[in-house]
């Protein structure tokens, strides 16, 4: 008999590869089996912490008695904070265009719900991390994936992009540095995607929260290239670059508001209408945006040292490469599925578990095609455990293209 308690149609295809994968992982672990988890870039699971200032002031905060709701904004220091940090990265912003939130995750939900009506269109990155998608699919809107290219280093094709606008396109998402890819854009191609959405009228999200956990190059914050008149939200938070992804504290920082203030009142609403994002941390921020440049020194060597053994041992092992990641604490690994041949990107995945007790999130929960064999490996673990999981790799990639194994359960 059909339940009368019935989910709404808009969740049925609602996927998260990223934590779905896990139920496989605790089969696993019922049957007595270790599994080394690199699906979830949480860095405080791997020995990460949050610098020791920011710890003391979120506590502070607690002991003063800061345990009413904030201002649905925020409260007035973190947000000036926000700001003259922005400024000092040529960031366009006043402390009113920032508007704290449950981590960015919530900032990003802001903002699609104030601007998308059903059937509109957001375009989003392909691979690119699948919040987005959720966020449109809840809305009814469409999300187009405009492509990022790994034989150009994960860069995205600026003809591709403007070629997938239509007159309901309304949003233009980026995230830099990428994830699942930790590709870093170059100013030139930020700059010709702004003008992308330019021409066409588009409001423009940069999703920034990896943007001080950089290797390679220097990251070129979108907003600070928006010029006078194009909107852009950035999104920060205090959980990548801060370590503190459980505070769940974020914000969105909008430039050239003044091009949009009925959006900027539909965004207010929605945000008075969920209260507030959680006090306490807040009175951290102002600490945040002031500790100096060293606060990420060990953890970037760390994470350097981490990024270089899994770019090395993968591109060694035969059928197998990776692009170098320039950013975040991701990389899109590739393994010679013969284009579908040997099985789908997530029965590699599994197999791999089953087999040698790895999770890998496979590239498709991010929007590469199954056949292509990508996925992506969470680099938080110390480089000993990342060289013990690239053996165990390499052991299961010797069978399985000797014909040992099959990817069939
Ligand atoms: C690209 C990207 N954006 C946003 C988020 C969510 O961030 P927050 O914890 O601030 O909600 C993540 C988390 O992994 C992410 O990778």
């Amino acid at each position: 008999m059909a339940t009368r308690y019935a989910p709404a149609s808009r969740t049925q295809n609602y996927k998260y590869a990223i934590r779905n994968i896990v139920v496989e992982a605790k089969k696993i672990e019922a049957q007595g089996k270790k599994v080394t988890y690199l699906n979830i870039g949480d860095p405080v699971l791997y020995g990460f912490q949050p610098p020791q200032e920011l710890i003391e002031a979120n506590v502070k905060a607690l002991r003063d008695g800061h345990s009413s709701y904030s201002p649905s904004a925020g409260i007035a220091a973190a947000r000036e904070a926000v700001a003259e940090e922005a400024k000092r990265r040529n960031i366009r912003a006043t402390p009113d265009d920032v508007i704290f939130t449950y981590g960015a995750s919530e900032a990003a939900d802001i903002v699609f719900a104030a601007v998308l009506e059903p059937g509109d269109e957001v375009l989003v990155p392909s691979p690119g991390y699948p919040l987005y998608s959720a966020l449109a699919m809840k809305i009814g809107a469409k999300e187009v994936k405009y492509r990022q290219n790994p034989k150009n280093d994960w860069q995205p094709d600026i003809d591709e992009l403007q070629s997938l606008v239509t007159p309901r396109t309304k949003l233009l998402v980026i995230i830099n540095p990428n994830n699942p890819t930790g590709a870093l854009y170059s100013k030139e191609t930020l700059a010709a995607m702004l003008d992308v959405a330019r021409r066409n009228g588009l409001i423009v999200i940069a999703d920034e929260v990896y943007h001080k956990l950089i290797y390679d190059g220097v990251h070129a914050p979108m907003a600070s290239l928006a010029g006078d008149d194009l909107p852009v939200v950035t999104l920060e938070s205090l959980s990548k670059n801060y370590l503190a992804p459980g505070w769940r504290l974020g914000w969105m920082t909008v430039t050239n508001s003044q091009a949009m203030p009925d959006v900027m009142g539909a965004i207010r609403k929605l945000a008075d209408a969920r209260l507030c994002a959680p006090m306490s941390p807040q009175h951290a921020v102002p600490v945040a945006m002031n500790l100096p440049k060293s606060y990420l020194d060990a953890t970037m060597a760390r994470l350097r040292a981490q990024r270089d053994v899994t770019y090395d041992m993968l591109n060694r092992i035969e059928g197998f490469s990776c692009n170098k990641p320039q950013g975040a604490f991701y990389a899109m690994a590739q393994v010679d599925l013969r284009d579908g041949e040997l099985g789908t990107d997530e029965e590699f995945v599994l197999g791999l578990l089953r087999e040698k007790g790895v999770l890998f999130v496979h590239g498709s929960g991010f929007g590469t095609n199954p056949k292509d064999g990508f996925f992506r490996i969470v680099f938080l673990p110390d480089v000993e455990t990342l060289k013990d999981v690239y053996h165990r790799v390499a052991d299961f990639a010797a069978n399985f293209f000797e014909g040992k194994l099959s990817l069939a359960k």
